[in-house]
């Protein structure tokens, strides 16, 4: 389980300070699917980054199973908005770094590399090269490259930014099976309200800057999470719910 206590984080850069998270309190269980849920600049990517260990919060502390974060945490996987594949590796090589990197048997990671491209449909172009590839391609090869070690935690920061929204869609539901079948825990940044929806077991709303937890709603719709979730009745009323939410924060006005 893993838990933020009373995290807080103030930059300090040229310009004088900046406060960006204040006071956040969370619990997150093993196997959840959750999304922060905020706007932009609210602190979102800082908190994915203190929760890695890379940044240290300048207030507060977080826990994974009791344990306190210290330094930056092996066992995460972390998915960016921009994919960041190495243009001069292969499709295969991509995926299989993080198990070079763990010193993992080759012809372990190899088949695992496999398995995963097989789930995203892309085990056809494991000898593609980046730059060969649309950016869905590239960015479903992240997501294998995240999983490749079976983290038990998924950070994932706005993943589906720069798609389009057919893209999007598809990957959502790619996601979701991925997710489902390994069964670890996620992270999952966003700052649009459907895709945290669709995506979560629970959705945490952050408050604009400084960020703090504003709201949590469960979300209680069926799994699998297919394309007509979106026009049922409980899907909208948890937009409707949110929506108010962030009018109400001034990030939406009419
Ligand atoms: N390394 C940094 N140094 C100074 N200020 C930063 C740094 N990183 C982020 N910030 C500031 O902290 C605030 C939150 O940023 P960020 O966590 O990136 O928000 P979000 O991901 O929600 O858009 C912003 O005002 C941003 O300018
Ligand atoms: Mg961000």
């Amino acid at each position: 389980m893993l838990i933020l206590n009373n995290v807080g984080m103030t930059y300090h850069s040229g310009s004088g300070p900046v406060e960006a998270l204040r006071d956040v309190n969370l619990e997150i269980n093993d196997g959840e699917f959750v999304s922060l849920l905020g706007p932009s600049g609210c602190g979102k990517s800082t908190l994915l980054f203190i929760v890695t260990g890379l940044t240290v919060p300048t207030a507060g502390y977080v826990t994974i199973d009791d344990k306190k974060i210290t330094e930056p945490f092996h066992e995460a996987g972390f998915v960016f908005q921009d994919h960041l594949l190495l243009e001069w590796r292969n499709v295969l090589q991509n995926v299989s770094i993080q198990g070079e990197l763990r010193g993992m048997d080759k012809q372990v990671a190899h088949e695992r590399s496999m398995e995963l491209l097989h789930m995203v449909g892309l085990e056809d172009f494991k000898d593609k090269y980046p730059h060969e590839l649309s950016g869905g391609m590239q960015q479903r090869i992240s997501i294998c490259r995240a999983l490749h070690h079976d983290p038990k935690l998924l950070l994932m920061d706005e993943p589906f930014g720069a798609l389009d929204a057919f893209t999007r869609d598809q990957m959502r539901v790619d996601l979701e099976r991925l997710w489902a079948k390994r069964n670890s825990t996620v992270l999952f940044v966003t700052h649009d309200i459907s895709e945290a929806i669709l995506l979560s077991d629970r959705v945490v709303v952050i408050s604009r800057r400084p960020g703090t937890v504003l709201e949590q709603i469960k979300i209680d719709l069926p799994r699998p999470r297919n394309f007509s979730v979106s026009e049922s009745a409980e899907f909208l009323s948890y937009k409707h719910r949110l929506t108010k939410t962030f009018m109400e924060m001034g990030v939406l006005y009419e």
